[in-house]
This record gives structure tokens, C-alpha cells and sequence, in this order.
């Protein structure tokens, strides 16, 4: 038989979601994929990392990791992935770069125009996109006619990241819509099939985080250093006449965490957590739900999506034209909420 050849995957910043997602992933992939190497600017870190789940090569700076893989999952704050991804790929290596893809869209097209350069994959960890709910949702959506309203919720009450830089306007850019709302806005558009945002509307809060004595389900966080939004509300209008109600938090006083997505549209409607089908038929109103499983293999569909695609043997699911257009509204939500005003797109 012949033996296919496998990638060699490089990983910069081996933190939370490098080892809680990517590692076991290409581990469970070991046919197509091997880890050749680790970099973080933490190098004990990095070498742990790399004994304990017995990778190769360890560099001090990823110039050198560079040299010796096909491909590379960028995994450090957000500061740095564009800088990152684009040196990778003018160093000729493949590139998934985690979610948000970048501080704004000026790194976003920097990296995209790269990617193009050097006819590499560019691909961003929005993984909600491969949970099964979402990819049946993308089946359905078909039916529903032309879509009208969208609504997103991506509500937590009390859990703003209390480890890691994720509350560091610094390093990541912002709070709780570049952290979470993002992944929400990411999956609405891929069901719309990508619609041209025109205007948006944006308002975002840290109240919450920033009184003392608040209580938190994940951690502590020094409330007097708070520089991130906990709160955002949207409204997004685009070209085809549709429009995204949003809205999501870190924090807020509401009864329970909340993760809502639903799509009406001029035939028909859906749900995608938990999956539904709204219908008129048969003189009444139909509710179709489906028996979709808890399904914890997002993380390895999303390796096994680009590993394929850097083989030729798939499409990726995540195109960097599609992650810049949800950086742009994100660019665009905290715009308005600074300037008090609507920001048109696309003029
Ligand atoms: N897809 C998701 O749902 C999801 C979940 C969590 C985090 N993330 C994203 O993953 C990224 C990392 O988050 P995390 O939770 O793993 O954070 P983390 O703090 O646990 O890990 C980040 C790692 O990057 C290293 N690092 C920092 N700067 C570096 C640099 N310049 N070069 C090399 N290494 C560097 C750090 O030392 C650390 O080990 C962020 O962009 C975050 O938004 C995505």
C-alpha cells in the first residue's frame, strides 16, 4: 500500500488551547499528521510540552521552527497572530491561526494578502462551524427562503476569564466579543452565506467587571485593571436587506448562561442550539427537532479539515476572506461604540 505523506505540523504558543485541543487532535491523527515542533516565548514551558507528548523539536524562535514543518497552529495571544502567520507563510508553511484572526482587519488583510502571495492555507479555529448542530443547520438553511432576522445570544453570567491575558486589552484587543461573541457572529454569517454587512451599531460595557467585590464562576481578575468590554450589544444590517441582532457578555445580571442562535427567514426558520425547524404546514405550525448528539469532536473535525486541506485533499471550511469579514463588523461594533455613531461598511 502506498504510505501517504504526512504533514509536519510546527505549534507556536503551547498554552490552554494548544494542549486542551490541537495536540490531542493531530495526535488522534497520527496517519496524516505528526507534531515536529514547539515554540512559546515560555521555553520551560515549550520543552515540557514537548517530553511530555514526545515532539522532536523545541525552538527558542519560530524563524527556525519554520525550516523544519509543512505547517503551523498559531496559538498565542492575539497580538501576535498576524505577525506570526504572515512570517510563516512567506517562510512558505501553512497556516491555522486561532480565533479572532487577528487584532483588527488591517493585520486581517495583511495576513490574507500573504496567504495569496505564497498560495498557502489560511485557515482560523472558528470551530463552532463543525459542531453538528451547526452543520446540520447549514443543510437546513437551504429551506428557509430568503433569510430575514438573526438573532444571536452568546450570554454568560458571571464568567469572565480569570487566567491566561484574556482580560489584557494589550495583548488581545478586547473582552467578551472578540473572545465569544466572534465564534457566534463567525457561524450566523457562514449560514447566511456570507452577506455584505452595510451599517452597524455597537455598544459595549465593562460596569460589571469593573465594581469591586464581584463574584465570578472562573477565577479572579483584579477589578481596578479591567480594560475590556464583559457586555456587547449590536444591530448589523446587510446589503440583502437581513439583519443580525446580537448580543453577548462575559457578564451580566440575567438568569443563566444563554447560547442562542436562530435564522427566520420568508419560508421557514431554525434554531441551532439545540437544532429546530419552524414551518408552516398542513394549516399549522410545525416544530421539527432532530437527534443531534452532544458531540465533543469539533477540535479534531477542525485539524482533520486543514490537515486535508494542505494534502489537496479538501476544501477549507474556514476561509480567511470569511474570519476578516466577522473582524471587520467586531472593528466596526467597538467603532460605534466609541464614536456614539453608525458605522457604514463597504462605502
Ligand atoms: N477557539 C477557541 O474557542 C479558543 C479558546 C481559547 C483560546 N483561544 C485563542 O487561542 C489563543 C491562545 O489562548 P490560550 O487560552 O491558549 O492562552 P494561554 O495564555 O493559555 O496560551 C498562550 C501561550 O502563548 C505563549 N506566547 C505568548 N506570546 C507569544 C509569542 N509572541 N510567541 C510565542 N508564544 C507566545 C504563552 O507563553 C502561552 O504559553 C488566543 O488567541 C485565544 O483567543 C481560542
Amino acid at each position: 500500500m502506498k504510505k501517504m505523506k504526512k504533514l509536519k505540523m510546527g505549534i507556536i504558543g503551547v498554552g490552554g488551547i494548544a494542549e486542551g485541543r490541537h495536540i490531542p487532535s493531530y495526535l488522534a491523527l497520527q496517519e496524516k499528521v505528526e507534531i515536529t515542533a514547539v515554540q512559546d516565548i515560555r521555553g520551560k514551558r515549550a520543552k515540557e510540552v514537548a517530553e511530555k507528548y514526545d515532539i522532536p523539536f523545541v525552538f527558542e524562535d519560530y524563524q527556525s521552527l519554520f525550516e523544519v514543518v509543512d505547517a503551523v497552529t498559531i496559538c498565542t495571544p492575539n497580538k501576535f497572530h498576524s505577525r506570526i502567520a504572515v512570517a510563516a507563510l512567506e517562510a512558505g508553511c501553512h497556516v491555522i491561526c486561532e480565533k479572532p484572526m487577528a487584532m483588527n482587519a488591517s493585520e486581517c488583510e495583511v495576513m490574507l494578502e500573504a496567504a495569496q502571495k505564497a498560495n498557502k492555507q489560511l485557515a482560523i479555529a472558528y470551530h463552532y462551524r463543525f459542531m453538528p448542530q451547526s452543520r446540520l443547520a447549514k443543510q437546513a438553511v437551504q429551506e428557509i427562503g430568503e433569510p430575514l432576522v438573526t438573532r444571536i445570544q452568546a450570554l454568560r453570567r458571571r464568567k469572565v476569564p480569570g487566567w491566561g491575558v484574556f482580560t489584557n486589552k494589550e495583548l488581545q484587543g478586547g473582552g467578551s466579543l472578540i473572545d465569544y461573541g466572534c465564534h457566534l457572529i463567525d457561524l450566523a454569517l457562514w449560514l447566511l452565506d456570507s452577506p455584505e454587512p452595510v451599517e452597524v451599531i455597537g455598544r459595549t460595557y465593562n460596569r460589571l467587571s469593573r465594581s469591586p467585590e464581584q463574584i465570578n464562576d472562573w477565577g479572579n481578575f483584579d477589578h481596578k485593571s479591567f480594560e475590556v468590554d464583559d457586555h456587547v450589544t449590536a444591530y448589523i444590517t446587510f446589503k440583502d436587506g437581513s439583519s443580525i441582532l446580537f448580543e453577548t457578555s462575559w457578564a451580566a445580571n440575567i438568569k443563566e448562561d444563554h447560547t442562542h442562535l436562530s435564522i427566520s427567514g420568508t419560508e421557514a426558520g431554525l434554531n441551532v442550539f439545540p437544532y429546530e425547524f419552524y414551518q408552516p404546514k398542513h394549516g399549522t405550525f410545525m416544530t421539527t427537532t432532530a437527534s443531534v448528539t452532544e458531540d465533543k469532536n469539533f477540535g479534531l473535525l477542525q485539524a482533520e479539515n486543514f490537515v486535508d486541506s494542505c494534502l489537496g485533499d479538501a476544501e477549507l471550511v474556514v476561509k480567511p476572506e470569511e474570519a476578516m469579514k466577522v473582524t471587520r463588523i467586531m472593528d466596526a461594533i467597538y467603532e460605534s461604540s466609541e464614536t456614539g455613531k453608525s458605522v457604514r461598511l463597504g462605502e
